[in-house]
């Protein structure tokens, strides 16, 4: 249903230089988690998933308008392993299309029903203002050395894990759920949402290209300062930690010699496994609500397998 509503968009417009570049973004796919988390919150208690269609979309060109400037910010190359926006056209593209998919996601979020709609659109603009700032702090963090583990965190929280308990809570107030049952929704995705950047970083370490669709090792060259690299500092030996601070904020060494000193170094410290436990722990307490949900479990089986599907996925 995502993917054919995203098919049918009115998007063959001019100028093209505009469209264009939504069009192509729109149509690489990616794994729709948040339109798709949307509709199963929806659809634990209503079976009629296409009241809430066109806000799913609206949450889905939100975060695709976010790939094409996080993209010209973090200097990627490839996405869903095709070109990026800002590379296939240019900078200025990527910005301008940005913020039109920006314009079109509060656009179709607002096709919702009327007596819901401020609701709707109160929790979608905290949780867009919310992500601006933790993709500010993402890019301020890649000049210190002092970040710790509790600013991480909440860096993550704010850049990727909003926009999933977002896209629960609407679906949970779209359908009408207790106020208490949409607090449990938004929770549970704001764990499953640190989990799931949590696996993104590892991801850019250890991931295989061909099915992560993102070139490996961007995090390490833009000195992002992730859950791994905060604790190979904490936890490394006095040695291994001078050799990591020789690679941290070097922008005139050899790219691939940086990733492949930085990679081997994580893995000896240990700190792929730390990440995978901690992902774990945000799992177990992203399970832990939706047990406060007051449905029926077989209702919430779904939400538990996705989750489940999320902490293995490679892409
Ligand atoms: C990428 O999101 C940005 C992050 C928050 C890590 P996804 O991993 O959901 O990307 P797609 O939409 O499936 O390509
Ligand atoms: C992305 O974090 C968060 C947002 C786009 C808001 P990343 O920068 O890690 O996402 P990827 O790895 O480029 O998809
Ligand atoms: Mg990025
Ligand atoms: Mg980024
Ligand atoms: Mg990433």
């Amino acid at each position: 249903m995502v993917e054919e509503a995203i098919t049918a968009l009115p998007l063959e417009r001019e100028p093209q230089g505009l469209y264009a570049p939504i069009r192509y973004v729109l149509s690489l796919g990616g794994k729709r988690i948040r339109p798709v988390l949307m509709l199963m919150a929806y659809n634990l208690y209503h079976d009629d998933v296409k009241a809430c269609l066109m806000p799913a979309i609206g949450l889905e060109v939100f975060h695709n308008f976010t790939l094409l400037h996080d993209d010209l910010m973090d200097k990627a190359e490839v996405r869903r392993g095709k070109t990026c926006v800002h590379l296939k056209w240019d900078d200025n593209t990527a910005i301008l299309s940005g913020d039109n998919m920006l314009v079109l996601s509060f656009h179709y979020m607002m096709q919702c029903e009327e007596a819901k709609m401020p609701a709707v659109m109160r929790l979608f603009t905290k949780t867009a203002t919310e992500i601006d700032e933790g993709q500010q702090y993402d890019i301020n963090f890649e000049t210190r050395n002092d970040v710790t583990e509790a600013e991480y965190i909440e860096m993550i929280r704010l850049k990727t894990s909003v926009l999933l308990a977002c896209a629960l809570q609407i679906g949970a107030t779209l359908a009408g759920a207790p106020e208490e049952d949409a607090q449990a929704l938004y929770r549970y995705g704001e764990c499953l949402g640190l989990a799931f950047q949590l696996q993104d970083d590892y991801l850019d370490v250890y991931g295989d290209p061909a099915v992560f669709g993102k070139k490996i090792g961007g995090d390490i060259l833009c000195d992002k300062k992730t859950f791994m690299l905060i604790n190979a500092f904490l936890h490394a030996s006095d040695e291994d930690r001078a050799v990591l601070q020789e690679w941290i904020g070097n922008k005139d060494c050899n790219p691939d010699e940086k990733i492949k000193a930085v990679t081997a170094l994580y893995t000896k410290i240990g700190v792929d496994r730390m990440a995978k436990e901690r992902m774990n722990a945000y799992y177990t307490e992203a399970k832990a609500c939706l047990d406060k949900v007051s449905l029926p479990e077989e209702r919430k089986q779904v939400l538990r397998e996705i989750a489940l599907e999320l902490m293995g996925r490679q892409k």
